[in-house]
């Protein structure tokens, strides 16, 4: 536990004692030692996925952390060469802790198959690691606060291809109000990655009108990441 939170423990301790319970405050010395750890700076420190996970995982920068039951860090292979990135966890997500289980989950599923990639050769992550209210979309704030969090991983995981599902992880990702229509069907090049936007699993649920876009971009994905792999 930090000097700063015994020392805050402490005065509580002091100001009860002068005044009373009455000062307004219930004081709760069982606060998880977890909750406690986040180190607003640390984590950028961090030298492995692993590590990252740990130290942000109880990060309560904006208001999201309030409401989560888990944590949405991210999983699959964390040498992977492609990674997607989705907008937030949604209630399966946040129940279970990992991205994409639920019905859109299963859907990712089917369409890395079509292109004969399994779950664990690729690594899967969102934007926000915390469900927004009623799978909202993700506020401004949220973003700014938990982007940096997705670059870190990015930096750890040095993938070559990114897919962003959707439009926001692809207006976050590539800082663009362009819409998705405009941003589909393109390779960008963020620092040494490229990245490419298709549509969300979640709209291929709503509408089987995108699918058809949608094995269009995975084969444009396929044909990068086997002229990747044949350079290797
Ligand atoms: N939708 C997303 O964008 N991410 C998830 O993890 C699940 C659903």
């Amino acid at each position: 536990m930090s000097d700063v939170f015994d020392n805050l423990v402490l005065f509580f301790e002091q100001q009860i004692e002068l005044y009373g319970n009455d000062i307004g405050l219930i004081l709760d010395t069982t606060i998880d030692e977890q909750q406690s750890s986040f180190s607003p700076l640390a984590w950028q420190e961090s030298a492995s996925l692993h590590e990252l996970e740990q130290t942000i995982k109880t990060c309560q920068q904006c208001a999201l952390s309030q409401a989560r039951n888990k944590f949405v860090f991210g999983g699959g292979n964390p040498q992977a060469d492609i990674v997607f990135v989705g907008e937030a966890p949604g209630a399966d997500e946040d129940r279970i802790g990992l991205p994409f289980v639920g019905r859109a989950g299963d859907m990712l599923t089917k369409i890395l198959d079509s292109i004969q990639l399994k779950r664990t050769d690729v690594y899967i992550c969102n934007i926000l690691k915390c469900r927004p209210p009623q799978n909202r979309d993700p506020l401004p704030d949220e973003i700014a606060t938990c982007k940096p969090y997705l670059v870190k991983q990015l930096q750890l995981i040095q993938p070559k291809i990114i897919v962003c599902l959707g439009r926001i992880a692809a207006q976050v990702l590539l800082e663009t109000s362009d819409s998705l229509t405009q941003l589909r069907a393109r390779w960008f090049s963020l620092n040494e990655m490229k990245v490419m936007v298709t549509y969300h699993p979640a709209a291929l649920l709503r509408s089987t009108g995108y699918k058809s876009a949608t094995w269009e971009d995975m084969k444009r994905l396929r044909q990068l990441y086997d002229d990747i792999k044949g350079q290797a």
